[in-house]
Order: C-alpha cells, then structure tokens, then sequence
C-alpha cells in the first residue's frame, strides 16, 4: 500500500491583527513581559461573525485551488478544533456545506493542541489503507471564542487562525514514514475548559463562574511540553533507524518560543531547523501545524526529500511526532 503524503497546503488568517502593545491598554502586561516569556508579538483576532467553520472553508477552497481540484474529487475531510461552531453537528459538516464536497464523508477530531498532528496521521492511515486517495485535514481554531480577555496569563497566548492539507498516495520512497503517539489522562486538569459538556452542562451559574473560558496550569504544561516535545522526536527518528541530525525540518506545535529553545537544545539540533510562527500568530491550537508548514514552504525552506517530523502537545494531555520524506515524488 502507498504512504500518504502532503500535495497542497493552505492557510487563513482573519484580518485583525492584536500586538502586545494592544494588550497592554486593556490587561495588566507589557509588551516586553509577553515577548521575553513567550516569543509573541502579534496573534489575529476573528471578525463579528467569523467562525472556525468559515475560517476553515476559506482554508479548504485555497487549498483546492492550489491544487487545481473540484470539490468533488475529495474523499474525505477531517477537522482538528477545540472551537468547534457548535458541540454538533460536526464542524466537518459545516466546511462540507461551504465548500460543496459533495462525494466527501468527515468527522471533527478533538485531541487540543495536538488535534492536527492526530488528524494528520488518521488521515495518512485512510490513505495507505487504499480506502481513499484525496482526504483533507483542517486544524482550525477560533480561540478568541474561549479565551477569558481579562485573564493575562491566557490571553495574551492564543490566537485564532485556520490551516488546511491535502493527503494523497505517493510514489515509493515519499510520504509518511510512522508516528509515536500517547495520551495522559492523569494530566487532565493542566490545561482544559470546565464547563458547557455533560459534566458541567452551560448555565447562568457556570458563565457567572467563568467557566466556558479556558484554563490552565501554565507551568505544569510548560514543563510537559519541553520534555515530551523533544522525547517524541527522538521517539519517532530512532524507531526508524535515524538520529534528530538527519532531520530537515521540524515543524512544531507553536505554544512558546522558550518551549521551542528547549527543545532545540536537548535534541541538539540548529535553530533554524525548528520551525517558527509564533511572533506574527501566537498558539492558535489545531492551526499551529498547517501555519508553521506554510511558512517554511514559502521561505523555500524544505525540499523534496527532505526528512521532518511533525510534533505537538496538548490538553488531555496529548502528545505525537510523526515523521515523513517531504513529497510526493513526482513534484
Ligand atoms: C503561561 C506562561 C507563558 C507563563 O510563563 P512563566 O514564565 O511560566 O510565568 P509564571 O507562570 O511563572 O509567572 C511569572 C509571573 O508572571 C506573571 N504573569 C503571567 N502572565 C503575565 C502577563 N501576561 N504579563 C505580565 N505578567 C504575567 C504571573 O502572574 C507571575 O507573577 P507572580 O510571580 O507575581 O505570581 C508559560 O508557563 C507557558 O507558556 N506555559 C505553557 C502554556 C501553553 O503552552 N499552553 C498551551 C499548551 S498547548
């Protein structure tokens, strides 16, 4: 059976741009604070009426075009969000309907900041199964949706963004090589947001308590996430007989640029081979992926051949590496 590979990528990105500078007329933060402990400069800010399904489907019908396909030659869609339009239907349903897939099937995929690398590696199965030959991941995000703007310590991380791949067989020797992932429920309660499910249904009581806000134990995820980002890697490269020295590019989920030093500095690799949007877009969870892989293919940065991972952590907690030989093999 073919491995899947990446033939397209696209991206969206609302218009509103949030400096620190900002951030500071309304919370108490300095732009110096925000830059020195994270690495973020400016995240974008949806508009009135903007949602992840819209930003979604503006990612998907960019992606379409760049590789000169119709709607109706997609198999299936797979969305990546934590902010989906609503608990259901399925935001894969939504983009669906917007998009005009008409021949596709979907489902939205929920694993947090790790959701795209997930989706990516459920999708490349679908593909090496032979059961399909053009499936779309989306990771989107509308996270100014779930983001207390009072809280400092959450909102001047997150942003909102929305990025999309199209998954096709590729020629041997191409495409997706394997992956390591593992979820710790254990971790549970580190990053996540309490209210609006079965266990704490929305109500006066729980908007009053702000509960439909995301929160999280910064430290204690920081701390997970500068150790499993560097031990998956070295997970996924040694499984199949490499070191991090033989690595392109690593594209990584994008929460703190201090996380992405560390993980640099124990995998002993140079800067410039981990991958960085997190100045111009901060974290924006399921999109971070899809935004950082754009951005390296348009600094004609990765080449065909080249080996990289992909790697993420995430609430749950969730955490994967997934490595692949950039291209198809004919482009
Ligand atoms: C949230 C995070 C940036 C905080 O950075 P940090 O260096 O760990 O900072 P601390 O939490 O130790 O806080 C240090 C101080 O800065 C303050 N602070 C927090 N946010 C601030 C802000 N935006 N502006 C100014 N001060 C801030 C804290 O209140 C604390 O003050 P105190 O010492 O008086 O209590 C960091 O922990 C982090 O990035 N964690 C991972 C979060 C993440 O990636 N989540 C998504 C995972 S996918």
């Amino acid at each position: 059976m073919p491995a899947a590979t990446i033939t397209a990528v696209a991206t969206y990105l609302p218009d509103q741009v949030v400096s620190n500078t900002d951030l500071q007329r309304t919370l108490d933060t300095t732009d110096a604070w925000i830059t020195s402990r994270t690495g973020i400069r400016e995240r974008r800010r949806g508009a009135p009426g903007e949602t992840t399904s819209t930003m979604g489907a503006h990612a998907v019908s960019r992606l379409l075009e760049k590789r000169g396909l119709a709607p109706a030659d997609v198999d299936a869609i797979i969305v990546a969000t934590i902010t989906p339009d609503m608990v259901f239907p399925a935001t894969a349903c939504l983009i669906q309907d917007q998009v005009g897939l008409s021949n596709a099937w979907g489902f939205d995929l929920s694993a947090a900041c790790s959701g795209f690398l997930y989706a990516l590696t459920t999708g490349a199965q679908m593909i090496s199964s032979g059961a399909h030959n053009r499936v779309v991941v989306v990771g989107a995000d509308l996270m100014s949706a779930i983001i207390d703007q009072d809280d400092r310590t959450t909102a001047v991380l997150f942003g909102d963004g929305a990025g999309a791949i199209l998954l096709e067989p590729a020629d041997p020797g191409y495409g997706v090589i394997g992956f390591q992932h593992r979820v710790d429920g254990s971790g549970r309660e580190d990053l996540y947001m309490r209210a609006g499910g079965s266990l704490r249904p929305a109500s006066a009581e729980t908007v009053a308590a702000g509960e439909h806000y995301l929160r999280q134990n910064g430290r204690a995820v920081f701390k997970f996430a500068v150790r499993r980002m560097a031990e998956c890697v070295e997970l996924v490269v040694q499984q199949h007989g490499y070191t991090p020295a033989d690595l392109a590019m690593i594209i990584p989920h994008q929460a703190n640029q201090r996380i992405l030093d560390a993980a640099t500095e124990r995998l002993g690799i140079a800067p410039d081979r981990m991958a960085s949007v997190l100045d111009r877009y901060g974290n924006t969870t399921d999109a971070t992926l899809p935004l950082a892989l754009a951005d390296v293919l348009e600094r004609g940065a990765l080449h065909r051949g080249d080996l990289i991972v992909f790697v993420a952590v995430g609430a749950g907690l969730t955490s994967g590496a997934l490595l692949m030989r950039w291209g198809s093999g004919n482009r």
